[in-house]
């Protein structure tokens, strides 16, 4: 855990290395290619690389399925340029997260190639083995919990006649961490990055890392993720944090941030509340990012701002005093940003707005690779053409209830393949990710959004987002200010203010390309402030108050 407090200051960029930047021709994003941008990643105005996982993986879930936890994947590089891109993060002041996958491995990992061998193997007990259950002669696996990615949560095995829990794909075993000898694995690994040199984790599905005991059947049945009040923020899960804290990431100035599907602001706080029993520094929140859809990105609904303002001050005011918020808008499992909550028709504006929109707010920003430039949405003409495992199964439930026309659509808007297209690097050809044909499908617009491009361009998103990190790493009241909406009801627009020692923000986004009458709140006189951040010229005030241009953003400074 940090032991300062210098994870409140930095922002984080996230890299998803498949599609980052191929260094070695082959079509694949590596380490090599990431080297070469290690510059342009500190151009941004970043303290921190969170890499989505690096290790060997038979890429059922590219990465999240992990056969070997202390190596790299060969498509990556290996270890020796691993610690190349560490040093040269560091020697340019940026740390370096790895993520830490321990809710589950690869079903080709030893431990459980081990397990499957026999009940007797040392390595069966890592693993939630368990005997089916016989229903009038039938047999059915041990409880009724679905997966996440892929129907039932079970899987069997004919020679061991037991099945094993998968809370998400079938090759990704969920390992039982009831059992200390799998503690001690988790220690192991963590030991092996931090004494490398690394500077902490992104602990993704951590709050699921225990189950009830006895792994109940779950009612009523739900479609997917059925059973998740057994598995999901278990009172375990802390005690299980407090030991690797207590063991392993106390003896370390690191960050931990963990993930939380199916976790709101009051829970998060048993975990990240500051004093002597938080767990992790930050964690990864959800609610924001359902504002246009209904649980999970693939269920599709009209984009509604005040759930997404809900949701944010929620959070912004549970933790106020308490604890430091995680600040993001995409990253490897959502569709991109400015497709959903912006505009692609107003790209450019919609994208400076919803940047400033969530980096005002209190806490750690993360910035998603290509997010910094506004990629949008992959729309494939066909189903099949995606990837993703998610977008797989989800598609294949949807085919069975909806017309192909609408599955299509659910997936074009839905998917976490937008998300996972080659990063837009110039307008060349493969838009300058690779020498090769890429792994995936580059978005069609890469010769109007790149990179080099928008370097070319002092008004880019690109440079808007260098100019907003700087202004939010000088100013005090933008880092360490309180937050107070506005206007909460308001459909169209999105107003806060941030208060520190008599230094204030005013922070306007418009949801809309439809003109909006905004007037200042009571007590603020826009005229004696600056407006310090916009995404138009001429920011005139008349009568205290602006009629709003497409997602216009305005942010006054005042004292
Ligand atoms: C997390 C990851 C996601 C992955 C899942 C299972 O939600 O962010 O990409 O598929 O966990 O590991
Ligand atoms: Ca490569």
């Amino acid at each position: 855990m940090a032991d300062t407090q210098w994870y409140k200051e930095m922002a984080v960029y996230q890299i998803w290395p498949r599609s980052f930047c191929d260094g070695n021709g082959d079509g694949i994003g590596d380490l090599w290619g990431v080297l070469g941008k290690l510059d342009y990643i500190r151009s941004l105005g970043v303290d921190a690389i969170w890499f989505s996982p690096l290790y060997p993986s038979p890429n059922a879930d590219f990465g999240y399925d992990i056969s070997d936890y202390m190596d790299i994947h060969p498509d990556y590089g290996n270890l020796e340029v691993f610690r190349q891109v560490l040093d040269g993060a560091h020697e340019r002041g940026m740390r370096v997260f790895m993520d830490l996958v321990v809710n589950h491995t690869s079903d080709e990992h030893r431990w459980f190639l081990e397990s499957k061998k026999g009940k007797d193997n040392p390595y069966h007990d890592y693993y939630y083995w368990r005997k089916g259950r016989s229903v009038n002669g039938k047999r059915l696996p041990p409880n009724n919990w679905t997966s996440v990615f892929e129907g039932g949560a079970w899987e069997y095995n004919e020679g061991l006649d037991e099945y094993y829990l998968h809370l998400f794909a079938r090759k990704q075993p969920d390992l039982n961490m009831d059992n200390p000898k799998v503690r001690e694995e988790v220690k192991k690994i963590m030991r092996f990055w931090l004494d490398m040199g690394v500077d902490g984790f992104r602990e993704d599905v951590i709050t699921f890392i225990s189950k009830t005991p006895g792994l109940p059947s779950s009612y009523p049945p739900l479609p997917v993720a059925n059973g998740m009040k057994h598995f999901s923020n278990r009172p375990e899960v802390l005690d299980y944090l407090k030991e690797f804290k207590r063991d392993v990431l106390d003896f370390y100035d690191c960050f931990t941030v963990g993930e939380s599907p199916l976790t709101n602001a009051d829970i998060a706080l048993r975990y990240v509340t500051e004093g002597p029993d938080q767990v992790l520094d930050e964690m990864i929140s959800f609610s924001h990012m359902e504002a246009d859809c209904f649980m999970t990105d693939m269920i599709r609904l009209p984009f509604n701002l005040r759930k997404m303002k809900r949701a944010f001050t929620d959070w912004q005011m549970k933790l106020e005093g308490k604890a430091w918020n995680a600040l993001y808008i995409e990253n490897h499992d959502h569709p991109r940003i400015i497709s959903r909550y912006g505009s692609e028709r107003y790209h450019d504006e919609s994208g400076k707005m919803l940047a400033a929109m969530y980096m005002l707010q209190r806490g750690t920003p993360f910035i998603y690779q290509g997010q910094e430039i506004g990629m949008t949405n992959l729309r494939l003409e066909s189903v099949n053409l995606y990837e993703d495992v998610m977008t797989r199964n989800s598609a294949r439930i949807a085919s069975k209830l909806l017309p192909r026309r609408h599955v299509l659509r659910m997936v074009q808007e839905g998917c976490r393949d937008s998300a996972r297209t080659p990063m837009q690097w110039s307008g060349e050809q493969y838009a300058g990710f690779s020498t090769a044909v890429p792994w995936f499908y580059v978005n069609d617009n890469y010769k109007e959004i790149n990179v080099a491009a928008q370097e070319e361009d002092p008004d880019s998103l690109l440079n808007f987002y260098r100019k907003l990190l700087r202004f939010r790493k000088d100013t005090p009241v933008a880092l360490w200010g309180d937050y107070r909406e506005h206007r909460p009801e308001d459909k169209k627009l999105y107003v806060y203010e941030r208060n520190y020692r008599g230094q204030k923000l005013l922070v306007v986004c418009s949801f809309t390309d439809e003109q909006v009458r905004f007037e200042a709140p009571e007590g603020i006189h826009l005229a004696e402030g600056d407006c310090v951040l916009s995404n138009y010229d001429m920011n005139f005030v008349i009568a205290n108050g602006f009629t709003t241009r497409p997602y216009e953003l305005r942010v006054y400074q005042f004292g």
